[in-house]
């Protein structure tokens, strides 16, 4: 797939679609800059290139109408910050005003588009929505990873009108560390998927399965494997519908020789509370009137043991409800784990992101993922829309 480096974008008007969608504080300041922060190198190449830069986003679901608090203008402050250069706000868009302000446009200018879905038609993947937003720029370049699993206009049907299309540098490097991880891994390849639900992380689990050596799940969603192999799990979470699909995960699992572990010992408590009176226990003596709501520590010891030879790590979803101090320390080993290991180790997935940054060993990850539906799709083994757009703008060619 064509890079932004593959393309001549001196003096031209380069439409970046880039994912913003970032918190902001109650001040309406942003909260968390990673996203931002993650496609500067894009973006200080194209300003070295004497580009034109016109960014595009979302922020948030305002469900196609204008919602001030929405309005991506304090993404356009921050970012003015980090680059240390102007970034004019555009009021919407679309439209006349907009053209005149791409119009005006110098190389090495930046203006920052209104958030893409205060008009409904973005998450339509309307064809005429897309020619407009295609008509600001000369090139195309898609450098919004995490939004890539949707077939927006801005994503998707813009790059049928867009004579150049092309990845920008973060999209290009998730693309690369995801295929050095599932399609070309080192092995032991071993997942980590822990997280809230099986029904939510089925799709990956099946097809992980096809890719790794190994499978280590905690979270809720560990309840519902424990039962189906006839652990009382007292109160905890389970999806009961969801029974005879764990046992096909597992017997797969067994049948492809992948190792598979799940908890041997749990932090338990009668309610889900940050004040909740706590006890470990061994995972067959949960009782009835208590829920299982992180791993214990023999299991972080166990998960740590069986990821100690492995070469190449993919980690998505908390080990317990790590929000809540009391049954956060399954989750934090496990970052300290992957903070230790010597193996490639890739995490995804806004929670994963949330506790890696809680554990204080970002830094120490071989690649942490801006997507968290996008990555979670590729889990699953899908093809994204906006990487099949690209790829498809690259073959008309
Ligand atoms: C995200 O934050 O995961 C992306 O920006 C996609 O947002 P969405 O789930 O509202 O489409």
């Amino acid at each position: 797939m064509k890079t932004i480096k593959d393309v001549d974008i001196a003096d031209k008007r380069v439409f970046f679609r880039v994912d913003f969608n970032v918190p902001l504080d109650p001040n309406r300041k942003v909260a968390d800059d990673s996203r931002l922060v993650a496609v500067l190198p894009t973006l200080d190449y194209a300003l070295q290139h004497n580009a034109k830069l016109i960014l595009s986003s979302h922020l948030g679901r305002p469900g196609g109408k204008i919602v001030a608090e929405m309005s991506l203008a304090p993404v356009a402050e921050r970012l003015s910050q980090l680059l240390q250069r102007k970034v004019k706000m555009a009021p919407d868009c679309i439209g006349t005003v907009v053209k005149t302000l791409v119009a005006d446009m110098k190389p090495g200018d930046i203006l920052m588009l209104e958030n893409v879905r205060f008009h409904p038609e973005e998450q339509k993947n309307d064809d005429a929505f897309a020619r407009s937003l295609a008509e600001l720029g000369d090139v195309y370049v898609n450098d919004a990873f995490a939004v890539s699993h949707r077939p927006d206009a801005s994503v998707v049907a813009i790059t049928a009108h867009v004579p150049l299309c092309a990845a920008g540098l973060l999209l290009a490097k998730e693309i690369d560390y995801f295929d050095k991880a599932m399609s070309h891994p080192k092995r032991p390849l071993a997942a980590v998927v822990g997280g809230a639900k099986v029904s939510g992380k089925l799709g990956a689990l099946e097809n992980m399965l096809a890719h790794v050596d190994k499978l280590l799940i905690g979270g809720a969603m560990a309840n519902t494997f424990l039962k189906s192999r006839g652990v009382a799990v007292g109160k905890s979470k389970v999806e009961d519908d969801l029974i005879p699909v764990a046992e096909a995960v597992m017997k797969k699992a067994r049948e492809k020789g992948i190792e598979f572990h799940l908890p041997v010992d749990a932090v338990v408590a009668g309610k889900l509370a940050p004040d909740a009176e706590t006890t470990i226990v061994p995972i067959q003596n949960i009782p009835a009137d208590a829920m299982a709501l992180d791993i214990g520590p023999q299991t972080s010891e166990l998960y740590a043991k069986a990821l100690g030879d492995a070469a190449t790590i993919i980690w998505n979803g908390p080990m317990g409800v790590f929000e809540m101090d009391s049954f956060s320390r399954g989750t934090l080993a496990m970052a300290k784990c992957l903070a230790d290991s010597n193996a490639l180790t890739i995490v995804g997935g806004g929670d994963t992101d949330a506790a890696i940054h809680k554990a204080g060993i970002a830094d120490k990850i071989t690649y942490i993922s801006t997507g968290g539906g996008a990555f979670l799709e590729l889990l699953e083994g899908k093809i994204l829309p906006g990487i099949a757009a690209l790829q498809h703008a690259d073959s008309r060619k």
